[in-house]
């Protein structure tokens, strides 16, 4: 969509306009150039959502955006509707009419292995009459479809499927995701009216960080992200479709008018004609071949991969490629004969629910998990399935003895799709949920506007292993080889009691415990000693504060320099930080005066756990990081980019956006493209791998 020398002017313009923010006359700059300055900022939500490689930091973005917004507000004159600050949408939806489809979305038809495929082919070859046809394959997405009419280059409404005929207008929320075009320059192409079809999805590291967020607030998470994606969609509360951070891949034009012949005459043609105009089509993912054969190693090979994609697919689609022929071959009232879809393996599967158990978590909430027949789906054998609180097992309809439905999507934990009521045979029990504590025997509360169940006895073993387990875990403070049975085994032999005790231990007595080794102790102590230098979103994390979630935690770390200053914040103070409401701002406001948490505070502080914000500590410290600046470029194995990024940051470097004399050190990951191409001729840039970074990082 944009070449090179383009590129090049916008980013010079981003730099220019980033240095004259603090301009007297900056509002008068922006009433000059307007329009130069919304085509910045789709410049680079172009570079974030389509292309996945921004040459700014999101806090650069966000300065350019508040300008232009600040500017419209005080002159609303000259809002335009397709300006970068119209995809903002704010209060409730009261209902999405019904619309029809220009032209009705079909189904596919579905094949499920090889032969199912040559069948397929040796149809259309008979169809077509030619000996070998043209495929283009590309993956299935695994969303919800949906459908995208633009006239005169502006996006004029979208819709859900619906029945295929007729679907929900959901205009309004489909400008919430960033990566469909509000304006494209179909004319370009000679089309004046367009109908697209594509696929919403949310890609699967958004997924959890949104599932994680509504396990921490005891309402059952989404079975995947498909299911996610279309109830995301009809959500009435337009600002809350923004935050749920949706993704489009458009893969299929269904209609358009024009005055020329200007358009492509294949399948593949029109998915570069969409990626050239600015939409997320599977342009880099598909693969136009001749004969079956092809398609058949190509679709094989790509399901070996799946789970390495940062979405969803369940499939791959083959495609007739020459348009024409596509025409002539036609469809049945359920599919174009021109393509098929491949099916992946299912990760579905049925089985039984024998029974269940109730467990008690870290903030006593009891959970109930399913006991099933073991069953095998997606990749690993199956157990036992949570489910959730007592409302879902009767929105699910669940009984013990039921036939159920399970789904496993990638490295989502396994859920109950639906009970199979149809199946009973009289002999099902209902699920009676206890009304004491299965641990401590402590009478259950349940709050009257929480779904869950718990036991609020502060001393309940359950909740204090569970504590702990929290505190050592990955996404907190990450102590290697202490896990979870490691706190299991302390806690029941006494040589484990709280959170602090993790900093007290008597490794001599550990040292007696069969399997322990020297090499292991040695190993577990540098671990815990390593922990001391965590972050401070780690700690605050690992404190598992109710409603606290990772995201949250980074929040509250850059509030402050050291912990203890939570102690001195109003609750309305805590509710100007971004993603917190009135509830998580109470949560964290009891925690930082209760007695007990402020003790173990102490605690952990006269252990040496640093309870400062690691920017200050970075400043004071000398690693080799401080003062250096860093790029990062490819897929980095390891880390996720963000992460490497605050970690630079923390420790005193600082993150540029682009490749330039300026830069001390470019961190290549895989496929690397451009950036490493140009630091190249540059001297004195430090190339290193993602490997070499990890070592510069204080351990
Ligand atoms: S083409 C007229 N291509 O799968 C042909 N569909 O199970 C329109 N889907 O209804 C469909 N990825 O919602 C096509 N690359 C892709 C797709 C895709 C996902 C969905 C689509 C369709 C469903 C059929």
């Amino acid at each position: 969509m944009y070449n090179n020398e383009q590129t090049k002017i916008l980013q010079a313009q981003t730099t220019e306009w980033l240095a004259s923010m603090n301009a007297k006359n900056i509002i008068e700059i922006v009433a000059l150039n307007i329009e130069t300055l919304r085509n910045l900022l789709r410049f680079h939500e172009y570079r974030y959502y389509i292309e996945n490689d921004p040459l700014i930091t999101d806090r650069e973005y966000d300065t350019l955006y508040k300008l232009l917004e600040k500017f419209e507000q005080e002159n609303p004159g000259l809002i335009t509707a397709d300006s970068p600050t119209q995809r903002v949408g704010k209060g409730l939806v009261s209902s999405f009419p019904k619309v029809q489809h220009l032209v009705p979305m079909l189904s596919l038809e579905n094949s499920y292995n090889a032969a199912d495929l040559v069948d397929w082919d040796r149809k259309a070859k008979e169809l077509s009459g030619l000996a070998d046809i043209e495929y283009c394959v590309e993956p299935k997405f695994d969303g919800a479809s949906i459908s995208l009419i633009y006239e005169n280059d502006q996006l004029y409404r979208s819709a859900t499927r619906g029945d295929g005929v007729v679907g929900d207008e959901i205009t309004i929320n489909t400008k919430q995701i960033k990566s469909v075009p509000l304006s494209a320059k179909f004319s370009n192409y000679g089309i004046e009216q367009i109908e697209i079809r594509g696929e919403v999805l949310i890609n699967k590291s958004n997924f959890k960080k949104f599932n994680d967020k509504l396990i921490e607030e005891g309402i059952p998470p989404f079975a995947n992200p498909r299911n996610s994606a279309a109830g995301s969609l009809r959500i009435k509360d337009t600002a809350e479709v923004g935050r749920r951070n949706l993704e489009a891949f458009l893969y299929h034009v269904s209609y358009f008018t024009t005055t020329n012949t200007a358009q492509p005459t294949t399948h593949s043609g029109m998915l570069e004609m969409l990626w050239t105009l600015g939409f997320r089509s599977p342009k880099k993912e598909m693969l136009v071949v001749k004969g079956i054969d092809k398609v058949i190693q190509h679709v094989e090979e790509f399901e070996t991969r799946r789970d390495t994609l940062p979405y969803e697919i369940d499939g791959m689609v083959v495609k007739v490629n020459d348009l024409a022929l596509q025409e002539k071959m036609g469809m049945t009232s359920h599919h174009p004969r021109w393509a098929i879809a491949f099916k992946f393996k299912a990760r579905q599967a049925t089985s039984k629910l024998l029974g269940v158990n109730f467990q008690v978590g870290r903030t006593g909430a009891v959970t109930p998990v399913a006991r099933i027949e073991a069953v095998a789906v997606g990749g690993v054998t199956v157990t036992s399935i949570s489910i959730h609180n007592e409302e879902y097992i009767r929105e699910k309809d669940l009984m013990l003895g039921d036939t159920i439905l399970i789904e496993r999507s990638g490295d989502v934990i396994p859920q109950i799709v639906k009970s199979f009521a149809e199946l009973r045979t009289g002999s099902e029990e209902v699920i009676h949920f206890p009304t004491t504590c299965p641990v401590c025997g402590h009478q259950l509360f349940k709050p009257e506007e929480e779904a869950v169940w718990r036991c609020i006895n502060i001393n309940c073993t359950a909740q204090i292993v569970e504590r702990i387990i929290h505190f050592v875990s990955k996404d907190a403070m990450d102590i290697k080889s202490f896990g979870e049975a490691n706190v299991r085994k302390f806690y029941e032999l006494g040589l484990l009691k709280d959170v602090p005790g993790i900093y007290q231990l008597n490794y001599e007595a550990i040292g007696q415990l069969p399997g322990f080794g020297k090499k292991s102790l040695d190993n577990l102590q540098a671990a815990i000693a390593g922990s001391k230098l965590q972050p401070l979103h780690r700690l605050i994390y690992g404190l598992g504060i109710r409603y606290v979630g990772d995201t949250t935690a980074k929040t509250l770390a850059n509030l402050v320099d050291d912990l203890k200053e939570f102690t001195d914040f109003t609750e309305e103070q805590l509710q100007q930080a971004e993603d917190v409401g009135v509830k998580v701002a109470g949560s964290i406001y009891r925690f930082f005066h209760d007695v007990e948490n402020l003790h173990t505070l102490k605690q952990l502080e006269a252990l040496g756990i640093s309870l400062k914000n690691q920017k200050k500590r970075a400043a004071i410290s000398d690693t080799p990081l401080a003062g250096q600046t860093f790029l990062f470029t490819g897929t980095l194995i390891q880390l996720k980019r963000s992460d490497a990024e605050a970690k630079v940051e923390e420790n005193g470097g600082k993150i540029v956006s682009g490749v330039s004399s300026k830069l001390n050190y470019l961190v290549v990951g895989d496929d690397a493209g451009s950036k490493l191409e140009k630091a190249k001729k540059i001297q004195t840039i430090k190339i290193i791998s993602e490997e070499d970074f990890i070592k510069m990082l204080p351990v």
